[in-house]
């Protein structure tokens, strides 16, 4: 088969997202033997480091390295200098070139082109920079270009059509991977299947079944030494306007023409689109403050954090959208640090029965878990089991580990990279959905800031702000199950 000629160069090698996500992630698609036959990488940063160090570097993060270590050693290389020095890029095109001509070699000429992926493991305030150093000194014709960046992706609506324009005058949109990681996630990447692949869920996803829908983000841990990072953005900006919007988008778009991935991403934006902007009376904002046992410290005990900063860690808020499958179904989007569990799940709550045949009867939920623990359950009401006639609420219950046990799940940064060597644009964040997300939050957000809302507190460990608890219900249109 024949097989591109593959340089990956991934910018930033020597930081954090680099070693935790992106090396781990070759790695795996090398060991299941899914980069490219002919493929070298090279780890590009500014610290001087010499081999042995760059290697020992990124193996910290791969948890079992099996036999075949040496083996993706042997792609790898580390070349340090600057990002936005001319010569430098120069320099690492002429190696660029080498490798692409060894790889020609090896392959007796046999390959179906040559691809370069420009892999920023860098802060955004870098992209513009590196992507026009790239385009004017490293970038070809020739050859097949990809830039893969990943968020944020500015911090409100206009700055991020402000970063978006700058790096447009280098990429082509087609050239352009921007990572959501979410959509690497298995069972995001699942969410399609689920809804358009079985008759009786596509069915019933609409307004005349559907009571409401919640897409909830819960973290056991604070800003752990990010606080610094995360106190310029927030938990809105962090995981609200992208993560949770891209589930968002899934669970509510309509059926697109075809697996196609622009038709998916119209269908995407096309139902954001729909979204009035949040507003602050449909919302709930929290600070977390030290647990009750004072071991764990408060949001502003960060040293990294501004003094007094009001920069929300939890916030939940309804949104609505406003076309004929979803008129008057409320959304709520949550998320939070430092609360009492680790999950991210969506929940949708199915409408009681127009004329019931039993008494109180539960609201049928389906439960899809994305983390941790992959699992789909349909809350279901059946008779008891036993000399009873009493109804119980059980669940239909798909627990991956349980059915699945033989395969693992892969890492969300696999999954991406692989779709970034197929050119495969489905699981990224396209420029209109990027913009119809950021205007949805923009209005929110500067309110926030500019009239400094002090969000409420609430302990390490626990559930969130005082109101977290009914906010489903008075917002959210939710009814708790009582059987
Ligand atoms: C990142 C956020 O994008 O996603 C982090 O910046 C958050 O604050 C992380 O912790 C969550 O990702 P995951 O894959 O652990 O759910």
């Amino acid at each position: 088969k024949k097989q591109n000629l593959t340089t990956i160069i991934v910018f930033g090698a020597s930081g954090d997202l680099a070693k935790r996500k992106t090396f781990p992630a070759l790695y795996e698609l090398f060991t299941k033997k899914l980069l490219p036959k002919h493929t070298r990488i090279i780890g590009y940063a500014r610290s001087p480091l010499n081999r042995e160090d760059f290697l020992k570097r990124i193996k910290q993060y791969i948890k079992s390295p099996g036999d075949d270590i040496a083996a993706f050693e042997e792609l790898c290389e580390y070349r340090s200098g600057e990002y936005g020095k001319p010569d430098d890029f120069q320099q690492m095109h002429a190696r660029v070139r080498e490798l692409e001509g060894e790889m020609d070699t090896a392959s007796g000429g046999k390959n179906c082109g040559v691809m370069r992926i420009y892999y920023l493991a860098l802060p955004p305030t870098t992209f513009v920079e590196v992507a026009g150093n790239i385009k004017e000194n490293l970038y070809s014709n020739d050859v097949t270009n990809h830039l893969v960046i990943e968020k944020p992706f500015g911090s409100d609506r206009d700055s991020s059509k402000v970063l978006g324009g700058q790096i447009s005058k280098y990429f082509r949109e087609e050239e352009i991977f921007r990572t959501d990681h979410y959509l690497g996630k298995d069972m995001v990447k699942n969410l399609m299947a689920l809804r358009f692949a079985n008759t009786f869920y596509d069915a019933v996803w609409n307004k005349e079944y559907i009571s409401n829908v919640q897409i909830t983000f819960k973290e056991k841990i604070g800003t752990q030494g990010r606080g610094g990072y995360f106190d310029e953005f927030g938990i809105i900006r962090d995981v609200i306007q992208n993560h949770l919007m891209q589930v968002l988008s899934i669970i509510a778009m309509e059926t697109p023409k075809s697996l196609d991935a622009e038709d998916i991403r119209d269908c995407k934006a096309a139902v954001l689109k729909c979204i009035p902007p949040a507003t602050l009376d449909e919302t709930l904002l929290g600070q977390y403050t030290a647990s009750e046992d004072g071991s764990e410290p408060g949001y502003l005990d960060d040293e990294t954090v501004r003094k007094g900063s009001n920069t929300p860690t939890f916030a939940m808020t309804t949104l609505h959208i406003d076309n004929d499958r979803w008129r008057g179904v409320p959304f709520v989007v949550k998320a939070g640090k430092a609360l009492e569990d680790a999950r991210v799940s969506v929940r949708i709550q199915f409408k009681d029965m127009k004329y019931p045949l039993f008494p109180n009867m539960a609201r049928n939920e389906l439960v899809i878990r994305i983390s941790p623990a992959e699992a789909i359950y349909m809350k279901t009401v059946v008779k008891e089991p036993g000399l009873t006639n009493n109804l119980a609420l059980s669940e239909l219950d798909l627990t991956y580990q349980d059915r699945y046990t033989h395969i693992p799940i892969p890492d969300a940064y696999a999954s991406l990279i692989l779709d970034v060597l197929g050119t495969d644009h489905s699981n990224f964040v396209r420029a209109d959905e990027l913009d119809e997300s950021w205007r949805i939050f923009t209005p929110l957000l500067h309110q926030i800031d500019n009239e400094n809302i002090t969000p409420l507190p609430y302990r390490f460990g626990s559930r969130g702000p005082e109101g977290e608890s009914n906010f489903l219900e008075v917002f959210g249109g939710y009814v708790k199950p009582v059987l």
